[in-house]
C-alpha cells in the first residue's frame, strides 16, 4: 500500500510542475533533438538513447525544421506541437490556440493551423474544426480570413517556397 502512495505522489508531482509524464523515445542509433510537445522553449536532447530536457536561450524557440533553437516562428506554448511533419489528414489537435467554451453571438473564432498555411480552424461550442482555404489562399491570422499569400503573412510560408 505504501508503495502505491509513493507512486501516486510522484505522478501528481509531475502533473503539477507541468513536466511531461513520459520522456520521448530516443533512437539509440542517433543523437537528435526532439521538440517538447507543448512548450516552445523546451526540447529533448537524445544522447545514447536517453532523453534529457533542455531549455532554449531566452527569447528563442526550438525550431524542429533545423533542430535548433531559433527565433520564434509561430509556435504557441500550451498547444500541441507535433514531432514530425503533420500528416495530410487535417487534425483539430494541430489548431493553434484554444476555443472559447461558448460561441460569441457576433463572431466566429478562427485559429491558425500548425505548419500549413492553407488550413485554418473554426471554433464551435468549444470544439475545433479544420477548414481549407480556397485555391492558393493562405489563412491570415490578423484578419481571420483566407487572403493572398503575401498579405496573409502566414508564418510557415517561406518553408514551402522551393
Ligand atoms: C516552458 O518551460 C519553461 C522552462 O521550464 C517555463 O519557464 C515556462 O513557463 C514554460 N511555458 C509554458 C507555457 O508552460
Ligand atoms: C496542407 O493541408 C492540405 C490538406 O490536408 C494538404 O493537401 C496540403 O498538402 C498541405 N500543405 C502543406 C504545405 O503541407
Amino acid at each position: 500500500m505504501k508503495k502505491y502512495c509513493v507512486v501516486i505522489v510522484a505522478v501528481l508531482a509531475v502533473v503539477v510542475t507541468g513536466l511531461p509524464e513520459n520522456l520521448p523515445e530516443c533512437p539509440t542509433s542517433r543523437n537528435i533533438r526532439i521538440p517538447h510537445p507543448t512548450n516552445c522553449t523546451l526540447y529533448y536532447a537524445c544522447q545514447n538513447g536517453e532523453a534529457n530536457i533542455r531549455i532554449c536561450p531566452e527569447g528563442l524557440h526550438f525550431d524542429n525544421a533545423i533542430r535548433m533553437c531559433n527565433w520564434p516562428k509561430g509556435c504557441i506554448s500550451g498547444t500541441p506541437r507535433p514531432n514530425t511533419q503533420p500528416t495530410t489528414l487535417p487534425d483539430p489537435r494541430l489548431c493553434m490556440g484554444e476555443c472559447p467554451e461558448f460561441d460569441s453571438q457576433w463572431e466566429t473564432i478562427h485559429l491558425p493551423y500548425w505548419n500549413n498555411c492553407s488550413l485554418f480552424c473554426k471554433c464551435s461550442n468549444g470544439k475545433k474544426f479544420v477548414f481549407k482555404c480556397k485555391k492558393d489562399l493562405h489563412f491570415d491570422q490578423r484578419l481571420s480570413v483566407c487572403n493572398w499569400p503575401i498579405p496573409a503573412k502566414c508564418p510557415w510560408r517561406t518553408k514551402f517556397i522551393k
